[in-house]
């Protein structure tokens, strides 16, 4: 135990990247986070309503999961790679009983602030530093949640084959994560400019994105799927293909970041492919 929380022995030193995000940026976005702005947040569904803490999260959809499996609720949740966000605090208001885990000590602590911020009783969370790719805990879970974690991994299949056996019979993992080939992410992460890629230099010097990520190849990642035992039951993608690289720098529910978001959800959606959509989405069970 450290501070109140347990550290697992080999979790990994991820703090560099991650410890200056935690404090630096998203202790800043989380300064007035209280019961009602937690429950104010909540009602903020679409990217354009969005404020600056929850377009950080990149889901560009609260709740994505519930036209597929429903609303979870009173039920056991392995959150992995955690973070700081709306998310943990959402599962606890819905009465569910959570684990969350992740590889970096400080976002553990400032997550635990956050749940204390949104009011929230600390009886039904227990936060754990812990390396995804080596977890073993002895309770099952009805669900497995891992967003935007995978593509700062580089071995997916490592962590979902130790995830698995942590999921109940009939139980879902769910998983977000960027699309390598959206074309400002690919802009930004590929290595085909290097070393004159500015735009990649201009990311990584200010902490946006980390050294070396590369968002996730999905096609890769249903095949890992099903090499370690699962199967995919729902696997929508995201439409806001304007509006993730713009509205970002737009201000909440401005008329501009609903235009955009009106065009991408009801033609960009529809007309571009899932080959170039900015996340995909997905809902698996073992099979
Ligand atoms: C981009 S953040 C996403 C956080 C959160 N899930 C979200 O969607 O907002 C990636 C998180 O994964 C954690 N992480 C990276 N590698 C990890 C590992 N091997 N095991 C556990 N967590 C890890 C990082 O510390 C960081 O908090």
């Amino acid at each position: 135990m450290e501070d109140g929380i347990i550290v697992f022995d080999d979790a990994v030193d991820k703090e560099n990247f991650f410890e200056k995000q935690a404090i630096a940026r998203l202790s800043e976005k989380y300064r007035g986070f209280d019961r009602d702005a937690f429950l104010e947040s909540l009602k903020k569904t679409e990217l354009s309503e969005m404020d600056e803490a929850n377009k950080a999260v990149g889901i560009t959809k609260k709740f994505w999961w519930e036209p597929y499996i429903g609303k979870i609720e009173n039920k056991p949740i392995l959150e992995v790679g955690c973070g700081i966000n709306y998310i943990v605090p959402y599962w606890l208001e819905c009465g569910n009983d959570v684990i969350a885990i992740d590889a970096c000590k400080e976002s553990i602590l400032l997550l635990r602030r956050v749940i204390e911020q949104a009011g929230l009783g600390r009886e039904r969370i227990r936060l754990a530093v812990a390396d995804a790719r080596t977890i073993k805990l002895a309770e099952t879970f009805d669900v497995v949640n891992i967003n935007n974690v995978l593509h700062h991994i580089g071995d997916s299949r490592q962590v979902l084959s130790r995830l698995r056996p942590h999921l109940c019979d009939g139980g879902s993992l769910l998983i977000v994560e960027p699309n390598y080939y959206y074309p400002p992410r690919w802009i930004i992460e590929t290595d085909v400019f290097n070393p004159f890629n500015f735009i990649k230099d201009y990311f990584v010097r200010n902490d946006l994105i980390e050294k070396g990520e590369k968002g996730v190849v999905f096609s890769d990642l249903r095949c890992a799927l099903l090499d370690t035992g699962y199967e995919i039951i729902a696997n929508p993608k995201d439409v806001n293909y304007l509006g993730y690289f713009s509205i970002y720098w737009m201000r909440q529910n401005s008329p501009l970041a609903r235009m955009i978001s009106n065009l991408d959800n009801l033609l960009f959606g529809w007309i571009l492919p899932r080959i170039i959509a900015p996340f995909e989405y997905i809902v698996a069970v073992k099979k």
